[in-house]
């Protein structure tokens, strides 16, 4: 039954490209339908599994490789697990993938595309303006590396895009895939 199948729908992409808007929006729809969700954001995670992490490539790997594992072992018990954080290493979200895949569960890449100009431009946590002025080192987009997916399941167009109309997509594409119930039969 599609409503008791486990998958992961990994957000990647910059820091205040809408991962966690995205994340936010969707669990609620997601859980309407009948699913159970879990949430695993880097934020949040960086607050309890990954605390003491920083942002070198070894620890942001470190981070991403933990929150794989976690997302692996909720899927593949019917889990939808959405995870949010920037994994900016397309090597290590590529073991994720084959991790989540070779247990049975989909995995769908979602790349929140928004540009450095426009994630800048926003600026909701004053970060981009604190790495311009060196007060952080290391800042993805800026003095860090992004390795975007070559091709990702679902390209979000979130620097131009409205939330709902991204949200809108990804609905679509979950729909497409057979993942999710239709609206209309999930009632
Ligand atoms: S990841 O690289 O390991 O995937 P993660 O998504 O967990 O990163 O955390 C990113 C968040 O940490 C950003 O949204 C931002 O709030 C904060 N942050 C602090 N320092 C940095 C930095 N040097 N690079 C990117 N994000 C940073």
């Amino acid at each position: 039954m599609a409503e008791n199948r486990g998958f992961v729908i990994w957000f990647t992409g910059l820091s205040g490209a809408g991962k966690s808007t995205l994340t936010e929006m969707l669990a609620p729809l997601l859980r309407e339908r009948g699913h159970r969700v879990e949430i695993l954001d880097g934020d949040i995670v960086r607050t309890n599994l990954s605390k003491g992490l920083g942002f070198s490539k070894e620890d942001r790997d470190t981070n991403i490789l933990r929150i794989g594992f976690v997302a692996n072992l909720l899927a593949r018990n019917g889990v939808v697990v959405i995870t949010a954080a920037i994994s900016p290493y397309r090597e290590i979200r590529d073991q994720n993938r084959a991790l989540v895949e070779g247990d049975g569960s989909p995995f769908i890449e979602v790349h929140a595309a928004a540009t450095v100009a426009e994630c800048e431009a926003r600026d909701v946590k004053g970060l981009y303006a604190d790495a311009r002025a060196g007060k952080i080192k290391g800042f993805t987009g800026i003095d860090d590396p992004y390795e975007p997916p070559h091709s990702p399941e679902v390209l979000l167009q979130t620097g131009r895009d409205s939330v709902e109309r991204s949200l809108g997509e990804l609905m679509s594409y979950l729909e497409s895939r057979g993942l999710i119930a239709s609206a209309a039969i999930a009632r």
